[in-house]
């Protein structure tokens, strides 16, 4: 199993998300079919990640034990327990990226970012996620910085593309 690295940027949430959370909460241990599942789902959209603060609140209200909502947590790739960077970098690992070198282009990001894919810088600026297909396949290998979209990539291409969001600040 790959090992999981927790973000060690501080959590943040406000009271209004958390009476958010309980709320919803309340709402699916009330439904027919009451589901860790969905609880970390909810709780992704109030957070956009799932910090373990947040995990301990579903254990508790859904009356499971934290290892269990861990569990499901970390078993189900659309889940996140880091929060995105300031910069967040995707790399398409798509069939049509992956055959035009987009392994090469998330193992340069790593070595420029100095993090592991998932992981989130302590300062929060950074952030390395591989992703599905984005959609464009014809400029592939394709990475994304937020909304920008850099296609036809080479490996050089990315020490200029990681200096550029650096010197932004
Ligand atoms: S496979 Fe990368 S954009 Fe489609």
């Amino acid at each position: 199993m790959a090992e999981i690295k927790l973000t060690t940027v501080t959590f943040k949430g406000t009271a209004q998300q958390e009476a958010e959370l309980r709320k919803v909460l309340a709402e699916i241990k009330a439904s027919e079919h009451p589901s860790v599942m969905t609880a970390l789902q909810r709780a992704q959209g109030i957070y956009g990640y799932l910090p373990i603060e947040v995990q301990t609140i579903i254990a508790d209200e859904m009356g499971v034990s934290l290892e269990e909502v861990f569990g499901v947590a970390t078993f189900y790739s659309q889940f996140t327990l880091n929060p995105k960077g300031q910069y967040a970098f995707g790399v398409c690992l798509g069939t049509a990226c992956y055959v035009k070198g987009s392994g090469d282009i998330v193992a340069k990001l790593q070595e420029c970012l100095d993090l592991k894919d998932g992981e989130t810088s302590a300062d929060g600026k950074y952030s390395i996620a591989s992703t599905r297909c984005v959609g464009c396949c014809g400029l592939a290998p394709v990475m994304t910085v937020n909304d920008e979209v850099y296609g036809r990539l080479t490996v050089k291409d990315v020490p200029g593309i990681v200096a550029k969001y650096r010197a932004m600040q």
